[in-house]
Order: structure tokens, then C-alpha cells, then sequence
């Protein structure tokens, strides 16, 4: 550590970290975290704070959280166009929406994806599944499928190129999926002494990651940074209180942020309940809308795809519940580009498009004129 003390094994190493890789070569991968650990991190504490305090306004019910970006970045597509142009639909996105807007991009480290299954079939060949570009590639051959933790450096290097780009326009968020590089990039405060995620501003914990003796809620209670949780179906309010007492023990506004993703026709029945027992509980939360994870299907041209009336539905079920119980309805959380693609259905794309322009190596984004068109229609919603 830079201030000379001795580190003792950070807590989380002695816990099940689900999702990690199995990387076959370990000692590379000693090799690229130790380098890591010696690099700059990408955002600073004060930076973190300041977010922290935005944040705490989208809890308070004055101000509103749009993120989004990619659901998984690219290596080779981190250049400064295609970033700018993330930035500037984002700035658009913000600008119709009739409140104050914190605008945080999923982008600058969304490099690594939770699977549902640890290997993939074609054609009775079975390999180690993508598991986003900072574990192996997309490719369906061996040598693409294979871990690479040399990837981790490269992801650092886009990472920080895409902050450099966006010379502080937004704030940056990501998965903090992968613990070996979150820990590499850790540091301490000096003036604080508190410990901070250096490789983005907020990091979030993904809905399967959120066990509560799991080793990624123990790394999140470990870090001063803003952080989220992403709530699917099967997360009870109870659930929610826990993740609150270990991850925000001081209530402290703008620190924990729950992202809720539970699909266009659950959200009214299953967000109520969420939302009455953790206000009861006295905690100052963020809740904020992810209206893709829960409203993924299969087309007939088996490309993975969005409607965009399930986006809208899930928004507008989201922001009911909020008003019928005097609550704020603080956000949302969209995969999106700024590139024309074709990837989720509706507002202009048709079953037929899908195969033009789908680009997505994991999820299915919004375009630029879908994603325009859904802040106009949540404009009219908050209004
Ligand atoms: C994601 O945000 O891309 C994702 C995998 O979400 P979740 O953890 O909500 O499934
Ligand atoms: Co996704």
C-alpha cells in the first residue's frame, strides 16, 4: 500500500465469490493484478463523494439518476467518437427529463458479464462461456473462450482512455463483477483513512452476486464509494433490509442505490412490498428503475431481444407504485448506444430489422431515436 502499512487479506478473499472465471493461469493473473495495483486509479475519492451527494438528492426526492451505456463494453470499440456519442445522447436523455438529472454512463469498465451457464454448446462442441471482454472473447473457438487475465490490462487501459474522453462530463459506473481487479484498484484515503473503488465512481453488485455471505457484499461494505444493487424477482424485502444493514450500517443518503429490474408484468406486484418495508425500516435509498433485465426474450430469429412497449411498461408500473405510495421514484438504469442499432423491437425496429444491425455481444440496447424517445415518454410520466 502507498501509505506503508501492511494490508492484512481483505475479507472478502475468505468468502465464495460467484461468477470469477476459473483462470487456468493463475500465476499471469498474480502478474497483471500486481501491476494493477501499482497503476493510477481511474477516479479519485473526492470525485466519489461528490457523487455520493448527488445521489443523496435522488433519495431525498430531489433530483433523478439517469444511467446507462452498454450492457458490455468492447475493447475495440472504445474510441472517442463512438464514447462521445454515448456522452451527448446521455446530455440529450438528461435534458428533457423535467427535474435535476445525475447522469452516470455504464461505460469506462463494463467489461465482464454474469453468466447463467459456465460453458456454451454449438453444434455438440461445448467451450467455456463469454464471459465479457475483460475474461475472453466472443468468438466460438478455443483459443478466444480461454481466460485471459492479460484481458485485465487491457480493460484498465480502455478504461482510463474512455475516462480521459470523457474528461469528466459524467460519472462512471460498472458491474464490479471481477474482485481480483476491484481489489487491484483499490486504494486507501489517506486524509480519511476509508478505502475506495478506483476503477469507477459507482460500482454496482449484480442480481446474482447480492448473497448475503457472499464475497461481493463483503468487498461493497469494504469501500466508500456510491454503490448499488440490482433487485430481480426473487429478492424479498427482508433481503433488501439485510443488504441495507451491511452495506449502508450509518443510513447515510446517496451511499446505497437499488436498481430493481423485475419485468413489465411483475413490477406491480412485487415492488410494493419492496419499497413499504424498506421505507418503513427509516432507510434514505435511491430506487431506481431497470426496465431490460426483466423483459429479455428470444425472437424467432433467435437473436436476444427488448420490446420497447415492455421498456415503457415497466417504467410506467415502476413510477405508479413510487406515486401511490408517496414515494420517489429516483431513476433509471437502460442499456443503450448512440450507434443505430437494431437490437431491441419497436419504436421503429421490427422483428425483420434484428439481423441489420445487432452489434450486442451480451444484451440488447436501445438506439439513439429509441432511447430519445423513452426519455420523451418519461418526461410526460414525471410530469
Ligand atoms: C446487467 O446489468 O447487464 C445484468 C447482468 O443485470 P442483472 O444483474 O440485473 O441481471
Ligand atoms: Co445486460
Amino acid at each position: 500500500m502507498s501509505d506503508g502499512t501492511v494490508e492484512t487479506v481483505p475479507g472478502w478473499r475468505t468468502l465464495v465469490a460467484r461468477q470469477r472465471p476459473p483462470w487456468p493461469d493463475e500465476a499471469r493473473l498474480g502478474e497483471v493484478v500486481a501491476d494493477l495495483a501499482a497503476s493510477p486509479p481511474l477516479v479519485t475519492p473526492d470525485e466519489c463523494d461528490a457523487l455520493t451527494a448527488r445521489l443523496a438528492q435522488v433519495a431525498e426526492g430531489k433530483a433523478f439518476l439517469l444511467q446507462g451505456g452498454d450492457c458490455a463494453e468492447r475493447l475495440d470499440q472504445a474510441s472517442a467518437p463512438a464514447i462521445e456519442r454515448k456522452l451527448g445522447l446521455l446530455r440529450k436523455m438528461s435534458a428533457i427529463l423535467p427535474l435535476p438529472v445525475v447522469t452516470v454512463g455504464r461505460i469506462a469498465g463494463q467489461y465482464a458479464k454474469p453468466r447463467s451457464w459456465p460453458t456454451e454448446t454449438v453444434d455438440g462442441r461445448t467451450l467455456p462461456v463469454y464471459r465479457g471482454d475483460a475474461v475472453n472473447g466472443t468468438a466460438f473457438t478455443d483459443v478466444e473462450r480461454w481466460p485471459d487475465p492479460t484481458r485485465l490490462r487491457r480493460v484498465y487501459d480502455a478504461s482510463k482512455y474512455t475516462v480521459d474522453v470523457l474528461r469528466g462530463g459524467m460519472f462512471v459506473s460498472h458491474e464490479g463483477l471481477l474482485l481480483d481487479y476491484e481489489e487491484a484498484l483499490t486504494r486507501r484515503d489517506l486524509r480519511t483513512g476509508r478505502r475506495y473503488a478506483g476503477s469507477g465512481h459507482l460500482l454496482w453488485i449484480g442480481d446474482r452476486t447480492r448473497q448475503l455471505d457472499g464475497a461481493h457484499v463483503a468487498y461493497f461494505a469494504s469501500i466508500g464509494n456510491p454503490i448499488a444493487v440490482k433487485l430481480g424477482p426473487s429478492a424479498t424485502a427482508e433481503h433488501a433490509l439485510a443488504l441495507i444493514d451491511r452495506l449502508d450500517p450509518d443510513r447515510t443518503p446517496g451511499r446505497l442505490t437499488f436498481v430493481v429490474r423485475l419485468g413489465a408484468r411483475r413490477v406491480r406486484d412485487l415492488l410494493p412490498e419492496l419499497v413499504e418495508k424498506v421505507t418503513a425500516s427509516g432507510a434514505a435509498v435511491a430506487w431506481v428503475c431497470d426496465p431490460m433485465h426483466g423483459n429479455t426474450f428470444q425472437a424467432p430469429s433467435r437473436h436476444k431481444t427488448r420490446r420497447f412497449e415492455d421498456v415503457l411498461a415497466e417504467v410506467t408500473g415502476f413510477l405508479e407504485v413510487h406515486r401511490a405510495l408517496g414515494t420517489h421514484a429516483g431513476g433509471l438504469h437502460v442499456e443503450l448506444t448512440g450507434e443505430d442499432v437494431t437490437e431491441c423491437v419497436g419504436a421503429g425496429v421490427g422483428f425483420d430489422d434484428l439481423h441489420r444491425r445487432y452489434e450486442s455481444a451480451c444484451d440488447p440496447r436501445l438506439n439513439a431515436g429509441q432511447s430519445l424517445e423513452l426519455a420523451f415518454l418519461l418526461a410526460d410520466l414525471l410530469r
